[in-house]
């Protein structure tokens, strides 16, 4: 039985955490797939607000197991300050499980992440500053700790003294920084060990028994389609794969197994950190939506960039993760303007073009073709069903699921649970 898959279909905090939250009432597991602690998902449940990182954001529906899969990094020290800090305000955390499988962000990757960007100057990424790169590039390099690793001291000292190796090299010769030792860090690793086993299971097992079973499992992504490591804006990502194939290397739950894949879209568009971003705005609109809209990073507290929808890239988020559906959130931050932009094209050296081009330089330098669509004044934050929706925000949800190809199943009018307009079941 149904699998279903909710990611971001721009640069990320599209409002994911909304969407898994409303979901997750009626779902089984919800399972963090990629990224780690660099992500940030805000809940709104009646006057409570929460802000989780590395949970997955179906931590907050009684009744539902949350899991943390073998494709996630796990920062040890967020992971229980996120714990503690829900188990404070009344929170059940103890269904949480955590994938053996699962990389660790030691503290060198963190100092890594730093003093990278910092090397880069001025053609820096501008990531979280997490340790989430410096985690996947050591898995990948095979030098990367596992959360099983902390049930034995004798691997887990070897596997740290091959990964500092190299690294305390490129730190004391390149970045002109003190090298780390390899016992201080073991200690500390050890240190989470038995606070870390009553979560850590085979999570690969576990959900396909559960689908076997008939449960119903959310996959929920952190960071979105441009930010892929694989098919977003590279170099300016995030460094493993939020789209849909993702969900399948980063659990252990095969494509089959996928009924539907939710693509989550914001009614404009933003982005956090550095690279091209075809309708950013730098004038009083992009002010507007970033005020309206509380464009605020929720991990690292940047403003967000902002611009308005772009079709171009709803369409290949469509392409690239074979969207069956659009969650549109935010609706209600356009309320009020007279006439809404949406981009529909490119113009690249004097040529319209109507998909995302995949060379970088050109994708650098497209400049969008607007479509002006008009706007409504009247406040939609309490519509229920589209119907309820003013004739010309019917007209511009109508118009970008026309573009997007996909269509939309429900639209947020509001960051609570309840301010959703549901216009097809996921479930
Ligand atoms: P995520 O990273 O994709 O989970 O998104 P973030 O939580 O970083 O950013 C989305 C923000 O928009 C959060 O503050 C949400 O509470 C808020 N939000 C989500 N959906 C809506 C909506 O439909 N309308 C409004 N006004 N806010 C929303
Ligand atoms: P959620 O899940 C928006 C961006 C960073 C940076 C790039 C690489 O809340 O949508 P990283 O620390 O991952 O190596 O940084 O990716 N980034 C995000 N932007 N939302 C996120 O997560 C992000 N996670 C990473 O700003 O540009
Ligand atoms: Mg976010």
């Amino acid at each position: 039985m149904p699998a279903l898959v909710l990611l971001g279909a721009q640069w990320g905090d599209e409002g994911k955490g909304k969407a898994t939250d409303l979901l997750g009432g009626s779902v089984d597991y919800v399972v963090r797939y990629q990224g780690g602690n660099n992500a940030g998902h805000t809940v709104v449940v009646g006057d409570q607000k929460y802000a989780l990182h590395l949970l997955p954001s179906g931590i907050l529906s009684p009744g539902c197991t949350p899991v943390i899969g073998n494709g996630v990094v796990v920062d040890p020290s967020v992971l229980f300050s996120e714990l503690n800090g829900l188990n404070e305000r009344g929170v059940d955390t103890s269904k949480l499980l955590i994938s053996g499988n699962a990389h660790i962000i030691t503290p060198y990757n963190v100092t890594v992440d730093k003093v990278t960007e910092r090397f880069l100057g001025k053609r820096k990424i501008g990531t979280t500053g997490r340790g989430i790169g410096p985690t996947y590039a050591d898995k990948i390099n095979r030098v990367g700790i596992r959360v099983q690793d902390l049930y034995d001291e004798s691997i887990l000292t070897q596997k740290v003294e091959a990964a500092l190796d190299g690294k305390n090299q490129l730190l004391t010769k390149v970045f002109n920084r003190r090298a780390i030792e390899t016992g201080q860090v073991v200690e500390e690793l050890l240190t989470y060990a038995e606070k870390l086993r009553p979560y850590v299971a085979d999570t690969v097992l576990v959900l396909n028994k559960a689908l076997d079973d008939d449960k119903v499992v959310l996959f929920e992504g952190g960071q979105g389609t441009l930010l892929d490591i694989d098919h977003g804006t590279y170099p300016f990502v995030t460094s493993s794969n939020p789209t849909a194939g993702g969900a399948c290397t980063g659990s252990g739950v095969g494509p089959t197994k996928i009924s539907r894949v939710i693509g989550i879209l914001k009614a404009y568009t933003t982005r956090v950190g550095a690279g091209p971003f075809p309708t950013e705005l730098f004038d009083e609109d992009g002010e507007a939506l970033r005020r309206i809209g509380h464009e605020r990073g929720v991990t690292t507290g940047r403003d967000r960039r902002c611009g308005w929808f772009d079709a171009v890239i709803a369409r290949y988020a469509t392409r690239v993760n074979g969207l069956t559906d659009f969650f549109l959130t935010k609706l209600d931050v356009l309320t009020g303007w007279e006439q809404i932009p949406v981009c529909v094209a490119y113009e690249i050296d004097g040529k319209r073009v109507e998909e995302l081009p995949y060379s970088q330089s050109d994708f650098h330098h497209a400049k969008p073709i607007y479509e002006t669509l008009p706007g409504w004044s009247e406040d939609i934050t309490k519509a229920k069903t589209f119907a309820d929706l003013p004739k010309n925000a019917q007209a511009y949800v109508k118009a970008l699921e026309e573009m997007s190809g996909a269509p939309i199943s429900a639209i947020g009018v509001g960051p609570g649970r309840t301010e959703t307009i549901e216009v097809n079941s996921f479930i």
